[in-house]
């Protein structure tokens, strides 16, 4: 269910254009990884500023936002001709999330239309997108562009700022030093926005990088901005395998000081936690995944909750594990809070699981609501793992940190 309510753009299309999206999808669906990959190359030809200063560099060098993109749209176009499947509402609000953090607006709508239809016939020829197929599938971007635009403008108007006007720029007030290795960056604030913030939210940072690019990338908070500061942890990710290394995250960890000024977004991100003081609630992570968990957990600390926690955490090694001690902290903070921490090497400690995250091990509460966060093929075991011990899919709330490619599909 999506967090903000009902979408309200109108989400049904003339029989004429059921008939022949549905005659057309398996022809997009077979061409939409050439269609987007013509879209982006001829959108940053003729933008190339969209490359250096919005889009993540990284994600288009590994194809990632592309299938991601593809993937949302075949998703949409298929529920507009078969309506009894579920409504894509979590899809949209991911993607609505996302761009607002980005400060997206609705003219830039056009921009990606453009290029992407001129990617549509330069794939499948002027002879195949007849009128009738080009009407069909305008009418399925606008139905699903309207759609975002509706949400990202309820986005800006419930967080009080114009739309697209989501950074400020801020200084960093303290930096430390984890011994994952992760960075733990604070940022004070007294923005207003910042009321009635939910805890598993994040920011998008921008940074100006050497070759002059400002890119941007999300960081989950793990502060509760009650406290009037914006803390959030960044592992730097090494070059490895031919990949190089992480642009963003090793400018953050090597050259952020206290003093600099960055540009942050006001935070959003749609993991369900408005209500999460007054039920049992399951935290489950791998790695880095850590970071919205203990925000949430700092959050859980400051409300004095007395609800069921359980905490599951994964990681190769204790000396991997990020902000390991202020977890136990926080764990301990709580009155009936659990900790279990699974380590591939565990050493010496002797409190852990050895090997990968077993359910099979673990009380599940009853009625607890579950949150996940880690690579996706974490999360995705993890969900499947919850699903076959009879957990109801709807209670399973997941945050991915990179393009979403399977919870969108
Ligand atoms: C909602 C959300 C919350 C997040 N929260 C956190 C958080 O709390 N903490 C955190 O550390 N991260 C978080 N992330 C991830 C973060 O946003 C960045 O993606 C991460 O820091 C990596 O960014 P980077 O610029 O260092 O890497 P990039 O430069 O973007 O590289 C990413 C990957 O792409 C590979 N790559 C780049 N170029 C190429 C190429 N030419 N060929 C092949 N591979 C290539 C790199 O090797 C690397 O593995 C979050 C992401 C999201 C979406
Ligand atoms: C109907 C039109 C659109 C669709 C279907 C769409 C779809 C998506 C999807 C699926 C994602 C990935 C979400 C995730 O992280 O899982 C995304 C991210 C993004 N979108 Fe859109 N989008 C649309 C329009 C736009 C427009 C108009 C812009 C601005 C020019 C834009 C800019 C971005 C950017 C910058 C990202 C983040 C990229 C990254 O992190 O790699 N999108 N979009």
């Amino acid at each position: 269910m999506s967090t903000f309510g009902p979408l309200t753009v109108d989400h049904e299309l003339q029989p004429a254009h059921v008939d022949v999206v549905r005659a057309t999808l398996p022809l997009v669906g077979a061409n939409i990884d050439a269609i987007t990959q013509i879209f982006y190359a001829r959108m940053f030809d003729a933008r190339p500023e969209l490359l250096r200063n919005l889009f993540n560099r990284g994600n288009q060098a590994q194809g990632a936002q592309q299938r991601a993109l593809a993937a949302s749209i075949a998703t949409y176009a298929t529920h507009l001709v078969d309506p009894t499947l579920p409504h894509p509402d979590e899809l949209l609000s991911r993607i609505g999330h996302k761009h607002a953090s980005l400060g997206i607006t609705a003219d830039q709508y056009s921009i990606v239309y453009e290029h992407l239809f001129a990617a549509i016939v330069d794939v499948l020829g002027a002879e195949t997108v007849t009128t009738e197929v080009a009407e069909a599938w305008d009418r399925v971007y606008w139905m699903m562009a309207n759609t975002l635009v509706d949400l990202e403008n309820r986005l800006y108007e419930s967080a009080g700022v114009v739309a697209g006007q989501v950074f400020h720029r801020g200084i960093v007030t303290t930096r430390t030093e984890d011994p994952s290795g992760a960075v733990v960056i604070g940022v004070t604030c007294d923005w207003p926005e910042l009321r009635n913030n939910h805890p598993g939210r994040y920011v998008s940072v921008g940074i100006t990088l050497p070759d002059g690019a400002r890119q941007i990338r999300q960081y989950s908070l793990i502060s509760d901005t009650d406290a009037g500061e914006v803390t959030f942890a960044v592992k730097p990710i090494a070059a490895s395998g031919g990949c190089p290394a992480g642009e963003v995250s090793n400018w953050i960890a090597s050259r952020l000081r206290t003093g600099d000024l960055v540009d942050i977004s006001i935070p959003f991100g749609d993991l369900p936690t408005a209500e999460i003081n007054t039920g049992p609630t399951v935290l489950i992570s791998a790695g880095i995944g850590i970071t919205p968990m203990n925000g949430i957990l700092e959050h859980l600390n400051n409300r004095g909750t007395r609800s069921e926690v359980v905490v599951l955490h994964a990681d190769r090694s204790p000396a991997c594990h990020p902000l390991r001690a202020r977890q136990r902290q926080l764990v301990d903070g709580l009155p009936n809070a659990v900790l279990e921490l699974w380590y591939e090497e565990p050493g010496d400690c002797a409190d852990a699981h050895q090997g990968r995250l077993d359910l099979t091990f673990v009380d599940l509460p009853e009625g607890a609501s579950f949150y996940v966060c880690g690579s996706s093929g974490f999360v995705q075991a993890v969900r499947s793992q919850l699903v076959a011990s009879g957990v109801d899919q709807s209670r399973v709330h997941c945050e991915l940190f990179a393009p979403d490619e399977w919870l969108l599909g």
